[in-house]
């Protein structure tokens, strides 16, 4: 195993004043937690208006996920900085909204279901190899658009170079330029009568979005109307009715569950590829076992057993750079927590950045190590790994992402060799997911007998 440790932010020192935690919260997420996080339990930051709890005790993190997760919802003030793109979508309601909303998509999700998204995906990570150009490649960028080609094609069966789908793609990607950093307004410890701004930008890319989402979004209807959908994610989950109500998605609800599915299924994808690419470039030993193992590749969704290896480093990469770094969730109610009296209101935290990288739970906690997956390495996971997070909420698009993962690497590592650039050691920050402060630069060769798609 190569010595290297892959880049971890420098965490700011473990005292400091309200002001300078502010400021370091404007910069990034990642970098003004103390190092202490990755070792302690549990730690409480409180301001005369604001208490917040970041919970690392397993038994903290069951209890807030999946023992009574309607006692810990998503609070307004976190989601607040996502509403003008996303609406009412199942990522920031709760009660019996969210319950009803979950109802209709997670049969779209579930196991074989994603066995049928195969072949698109499958065609997506040839499209990614067929674009791929050797020489100097900025990975984030190449993760993003493979990982938007994904959800297209899934979803409403078009590829990433259909003009509406380009058009989604790049209003994202000014969106994600735009966008206040994931949560600012819900980490930041103001008062909840501060004014938070969403951004003129972030707003119009929002709006620019949506549009485009809606005409996507009414033309389906018309096309399942008249009997002649394909089937896909889009139709699978408008015409599947809620089985207590009855009552399926309207026009206007899909909108936004549309706009939930490319932001949760594009951005986390695209983050988890590009880093996954990184560490394969700095581990070249572990890169030519998945080349090895991807030389079996056939487009049958069987072939999927024979991948592990290459599972096992996607695996890893989303230990190393969770894409979605943090949980908020509100105490609806009043708490004990490690012995401490937690008031109705009080933020919680649960953090997959620090319980992936926690050095009570892990070995070689920032280590990148494939193999430790394979037996007894398991079982830390049972207590500190969520990428996907856990419960009733977990992420319904987790088996799905785990197979775009696995193939887009195994198709991109059998035709080409990754190279880390000398200089540019990417820094992780927390934009709308873990990026590179400067994007993920490598150096690609095709790889000899390697004929492209
Ligand atoms: C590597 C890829 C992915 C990662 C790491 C990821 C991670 C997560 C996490 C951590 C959550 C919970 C967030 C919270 O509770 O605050 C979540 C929720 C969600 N994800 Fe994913 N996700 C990925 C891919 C996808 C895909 C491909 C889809 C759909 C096509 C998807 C759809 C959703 C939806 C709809 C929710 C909201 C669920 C709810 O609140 O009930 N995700 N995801």
């Amino acid at each position: 195993m190569s010595p290297v440790l892959p880049p971890k932010p420098e965490p700011r020192a473990d005292k400091v004043s309200l002001l300078g935690h502010l400021r370091a919260f404007r910069r990034d997420i990642l970098s003004a937690q103390p190092a202490r996080l990755y070792r302690a339990w549990m730690a409480e930051f409180r301001t005369p208006f604001f208490e917040s709890y970041l919970c690392n005790d397993p038994a903290l993190v069951r209890r807030v996920l999946d023992e009574r997760p309607a006692d810990f919802p998503k609070s307004d003030r976190v989601t607040e900085g996502l509403r003008p793109l996303l609406g009412r979508s199942v990522f920031v309601t709760n009660g019996e909204e969210w319950l009803h909303q979950r109802r209709i998509i997670d049969p779209a999700f579930e196991g074989g279901r994603v066995k049928e998204a195969f072949p698109a995906i499958w065609a997506a990570s040839e499209a990614a190899v067929a674009r791929m150009e050797p020489g100097k490649v900025e990975a984030e960028f190449i993760a993003s658009h493979a990982a938007a080609d994904v959800i297209f094609r899934t979803l409403f069966s078009i590829p990433i170079e259909d003009a509406v789908a380009q058009a989604v793609f790049h209003e994202f990607r000014a969106y994600q330029r735009s966008a206040p950093i994931l949560n600012l307004g819900a980490f930041l410890p103001l008062p909840r009568w501060f004014p938070r701004l969403h951004r003129g930008a972030t707003k119009r890319s929002a709006k620019a979005i949506r549009g485009l989402i809606r005409g996507l979004t009414a033309a389906r209807a018309e096309a399942i109307a008249e009997g002649r959908a394909p089937q896909d994610l889009a139709t699978k989950i408008m015409t599947t009715p809620d089985p207590v109500t009855g009552e399926t998605f309207g026009t206007a609800e899909m909108v936004d569950q549309v706009a939930i599915f490319f932001l949760a299924g594009h951005e986390t994808s695209a983050s988890a590829l590009g880093w996954a690419l990184y560490l394969l470039a700095t581990h070249p030993e572990v890169q030519e076992r998945v080349a090895a193992e991807a030389g079996a590749l056939r487009p049958e969704f069987g072939v999927v057993g024979s991948l592990r290896f290459t599972r096992d480093v996607f695996r890893e990469a989303l230990r190393l750079y969770p894409p979605v770094p943090m949980l908020v969730r509100e105490a609806a109610g009043p708490e004990e927590f490690r012995g401490r009296a937690v008031k109705p209101g009080a933020q919680v935290v649960i953090s997959p950045w620090h319980l992936h990288r926690h050095e009570r739970l892990w070995e070689r906690p920032d280590a990148f190590d494939p193999d430790r997956w394979v037996g007894e390495g398991r079982e830390a996971a049972r207590e500190g790994y969520l990428p996907f997070s856990r419960g009733p909420r977990v992420c319904p698009g987790a088996g799905f992402a785990m197979l775009e993962g696995t193939l887009m690497l195994a198709h991109l590592v059998r035709a080409f060799r990754f190279q880390a650039v000398e200089g540019r050691v990417p820094v992780p920050v927390a934009h709308l997911t873990v990026r590179a402060r400067d994007g993920i630069w490598l150096r690609v060769e095709r790889r000899s007998g390697a004929g492209g798609a």
